[in-house]
């Protein structure tokens, strides 16, 4: 019933970022491969699993589904994390206008997502709501909690420890400065349009 997961491999370019080391990555990708694999397994045991004995307490459905919501997240910041890894950090395009308009101007966007990576126990991640036409800056802190519905993530930012323990030991700050140096902001720009065309009517009883 559920389609398997397969981890998509670990492109090179990532190995030469600028200020993120190869180990970091490779211990990265190790965990993105955990979550490809724990939410594999989350769905095959939910084609076993008693649906009858949901129960909000405690029931083998409910541990389920709340695992396989982590795995799945995990997996897919993951993949939107290193695909906009690899590029020169030049932002630029109709997301950094639709982010000008929005938040007055680039370093006061700048500020609140930085503060809010700062902040984050996770992930702060950038989002587009293709309804609202409103980006969010939201924080998640355990991965599947706190997000903004409906909104589509453009730009995630990971803030777990490991994603920078290794390279700069608390100094989170010195970090997120080498995550925006590494960003490519063409694909970025991609999903920024992507998202945009998913612009659906407002439900009728709104209309
Ligand atoms: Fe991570």
């Amino acid at each position: 019933m559920y389609k398997e997961i397969k981890a998509r491999p670990l492109p090179d370019r990532l190995l030469k970022l600028n200020g993120i080391s190869a180990r970091t990555i490779k211990e990265h990708y190790k965990l993105y491969e955990g979550y490809v694999n724990k939410a594999n397994e989350a769905r095959a045991k939910l084609e076993q699993v008693d649906l009858a004995k949901g129960n909000a307490t405690y029931s083998d459905i409910r541990a389920l589904k709340r695992g396989e919501s982590y795995a799945l997240d995990g997996v897919k910041l993951h993949e939107l994390y290193f695909a906009e890894l690899g590029g020169k950090g030049k932002p630029g395009g109709d997301i950094v206008k639709a982010i000008q308009s929005q938040y007055g101007s680039y370093d006061r966007f700048l500020a609140e997502f930085r503060g809010a990576g700062l902040s984050g126990r996770g992930w702060a991640v950038l989002a587009l709501d293709p309804e609202w036409e409103e980006l969010f800056i939201y924080i998640t802190d355990d991965q599947h909690n706190g997000h903004v519905i409906q909104s589509v993530p453009i730009l995630p930012m990971d803030v777990f420890e490991h994603a920078y323990y290794i390279d700069y030991g608390t100094s989170r700050g010195e970090y997120i400065d080498a995550f925006f140096r590494n960003l490519d902001w063409t694909v970025i720009n991609q999903r920024y349009a992507q998202t945009k065309k998913a612009i659906r009517p407002r439900f009728r009883i709104f209309g």
